[in-house]
């Protein structure tokens, strides 16, 4: 590893398993003081102590308020301030818009876009005093496209592309970066792999790169954003999805 992150503090949200745990993973090898955020308090005290002195777990439900204030609070007087932020968390519901309870198009905003918005506005000021900062905000190829079932699902992950580049705007001067991500298919426990799913062993086998994407895929794309090889871009989407997004493949080539 060459020290990309060496000297930086990183919280990074909804960390104990998949995308956040490789991002954690990846983040000490690089040099980085890490933050695991998460509700999965046992798995995630777990990987912080697998991962030794550089990593710390913290108990953090992103949609509440308070519990914002007091991580960032701690990070201050621990570390004099932030220089990364991940907002990962997050949760997946499968409905259509007819049987969608209002509770539950509520549930999946309040973690995926209110959670996304607290640490965006938590994360100013400890950024601040840093001389500034990167936010990488995980949103989804569904925040890039529509597909039926996922309404309460891709409604957040676009509204946490749109605040990206809100906050990219706003918060460039004062040297606050800020990028989205958008996975594809990534074998985590959100979504099933090709082995456990026909469905989604078909979609793999129609992607330009015709695999299932890892957590590590991920993380090095979130790696280069936290780190300051991307100094000069913000508000920018980077889908990392084998080229689901922006790729198609013509009837019977
Ligand atoms: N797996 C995929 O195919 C896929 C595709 C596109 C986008 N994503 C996005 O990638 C990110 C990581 O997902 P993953 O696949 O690793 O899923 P995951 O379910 O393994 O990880 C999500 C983590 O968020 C945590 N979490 C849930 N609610 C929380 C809350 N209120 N506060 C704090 N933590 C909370 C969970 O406990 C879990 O550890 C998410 O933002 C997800 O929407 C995943």
């Amino acid at each position: 590893m060459s020290g990309l992150l060496e000297g930086k503090v990183a919280l990074i949200t909804g960390a104990a398993r998949g995308m956040g745990e490789a991002e954690a993973r990846l983040f000490v090898a690089e040099g980085a003081r890490v933050l695991i955020a998460d509700v999965l308090d046992e798995q995630g005290q777990a990987l912080a102590d697998s991962l030794g002195a550089n990593a710390e777990y913290r108990h953090l439900d992103v949609s509440d308020e308070a519990g914002w204030k007091a991580i960032m609070a701690e990070i201050d007087e621990i570390f004099g301030g932030l220089d990364i932020l991940v907002n990962n968390a997050a949760i997946l519901r499968f409905s259509g818009i007819a049987d969608t309870s209002l509770e539950d198009y509520r549930q999946v905003m309040n973690i995926n876009q209110v959670g996304c918005f607290l640490g965006l506005r938590s994360a100013i000021e400890p950024m601040k005093k840093r001389g500034g900062g990167s936010i990488v905000n995980i949103s989804s190829v569904d925040g890039l496209k529509g597909s039926a079932g996922l309404v309460s699902y891709a409604s957040s992950k676009w509204a946490v592309r749109g605040m990206t580049k809100v906050a990219a705007a706003e918060l460039g001067p004062l040297g606050i970066r800020v990028n989205s991500v958008h996975p594809g298919g990534i074998q985590t426990a959100m979504a099933p792999g090709p082995d456990e799913s026909p469905a989604m062993a078909e979609f793999v086998r129609r992607l330009p790169l015709p695999r299932i994407g890892q957590s590590e895929d991920v993380a090095r794309t979130v790696l280069f954003l936290a780190s300051d090889q991307s100094a000069y871009t913000t508000g920018c989407e980077f889908p990392v999805d084998g080229g689901y997004v922006n790729c198609r493949q013509l009837p019977g080539a």
